[in-house]
């Protein structure tokens, strides 16, 4: 494997935006999209943002707690936008916000946000190498410091809870 340090990487230059327009074979007897497609298309959106990062395979090794503020429905457009917030040696932090859109009124409400962790791995899976993140706004900076201190509960929650 290449031992050079690697180059740091913007946010921008991994950012993903996804439009999917929910269908009624996703939907539940209310007209509203099951939990599980919105986590499929998080963990999917999620995914995308980590390999660009990485420039590598990933796996998703933690997603941490979903909470379903608004329902999405048949015919609205389910958008999800992921960023990476943090780096570290092999794996990333990213943040997905989803929102409903209403495509008739363009009405868009913030229904999810997630975080999940990746691991870049090699071709036997095992932690390979990221390059490091590089916040550019204070707002990505902002992202950043609260994604350190969510690695530290999580980490911290693993050793409480082994698995
Ligand atoms: C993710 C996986 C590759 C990590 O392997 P591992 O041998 O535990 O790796 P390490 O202990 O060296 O950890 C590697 C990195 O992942 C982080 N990590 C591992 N498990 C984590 C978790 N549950 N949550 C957050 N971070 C985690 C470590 O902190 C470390 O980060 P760093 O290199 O940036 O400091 C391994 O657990 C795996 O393959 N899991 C299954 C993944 C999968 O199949 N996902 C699909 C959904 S089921």
């Amino acid at each position: 494997m290449d031992k050079a340090p690697l180059s740091p990487r913007r946010v921008r230059d991994s950012t993903v935006e996804v439009t999917h327009l929910v269908m009624p074979n996703e939907a539940n007897v209310y007209g509203t999209v099951f939990g599980g497609i919105v986590m499929q298309q998080i963990d999917i959106a999620a995914s995308i943002a980590a390999m660009r990062h990485a420039r590598r395979p990933v796996v998703t090794a933690s997603i941490d707690s979903l909470d379903f503020r608004r329902p999405i429905r048949v015919g609205q457009a389910m958008i999800l936008r992921a960023a990476v917030n943090w780096a570290g040696r092999t794996s990333m932090e990213v943040g997905v916000q989803v929102l409903s859109e209403d495509l008739m009124t363009g009405v868009r409400e913030t229904t999810n946000a997630a975080y999940l962790t990746f691991v870049a791995v090699d071709e036997r899976g095992r932690p390979s190498p990221v390059p490091p993140l590089q916040p550019e706004t204070d707002e990505e900076r902002r992202r950043f410091s609260e994604a350190v201190e969510r690695r530290r509960q999580r980490l911290e929650r693993l050793r409480r809870e082994p698995g």
